[in-house]
């Protein structure tokens, strides 16, 4: 789907671009300097800022475009493309942040909350595609797309700087190589 080849494309740009030059174990040996190394490699929160940064674009888009469609088929096409991308990224943060972050999420009370809400914005883009008339869809698709900018909203001013502050630096950068190995984007 050459839609979707796009936005990864230019997901791995943003993050290649934020990424660090330097030799692989230049400071292997010492370990200020390989916390100064971990500083200038990408950290997990970035990665998942820079996925964000592509889903308010595409957010941006199917809000333009949707409520003029006329068609059935164009509304489930545009949320097929939305759940192809949101359930990797969602993925990514159960796997990776939740075990790190879990006795804060707890203390806050917000962790049933946040595996809720990926599990609710997954159902919601998958319920398009049993959407019997196009005003159906476009009503079900856009109160995804409404749920995800709030869910986003909050991983941005809440969760991701609980993340930088309680995890150290190289505990970032090693969750945002794993982020690389699981996409399969080479170094
Ligand atoms: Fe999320
Ligand atoms: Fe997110």
């Amino acid at each position: 789907m050459p839609l979707l080849a796009l936005i990864l494309r230019t997901a791995s740009t943003y993050v290649a671009t934020g990424r660090a030059k330097n030799g692989k174990n230049r400071f292997a040996k010492n370990p200020r300097l390989a916390d100064a190394e971990a500083e200038t490699k990408m950290k997990i929160t970035d990665v998942l800022r820079a996925e964000h940064a592509v889903f308010h674009n595409l957010f941006d888009h199917i809000e333009t475009v949707v409520p003029r469609s006329n068609t059935l088929a164009e509304v489930k096409a545009l949320a097929a493309v939305i759940e192809k991308v949101h359930a990797p990224h969602s993925k990514t943060e159960d796997d990776l942040f939740i075990e790190p972050l879990e006795p804060y999420f707890d203390q806050m009370g917000q962790r049933e909350t946040f595996h809720a809400e990926h599990e609710h914005i997954e159902a919601a883009l998958g319920k398009v595609q049993s959407a019997r008339t196009v005003k159906e869809a476009k009503k079900i698709l856009l109160n995804a797309i409404a749920a995800s900018r709030k869910h986003f909203d909050k991983e941005e001013r809440i969760v991701f700087p609980l993340a930088e502050r309680i995890l150290k630096a190289k505990t970032l950068s090693a969750l945002g190589d794993e982020w690389l190995h699981r996409r399969k984007v080479s170094r």
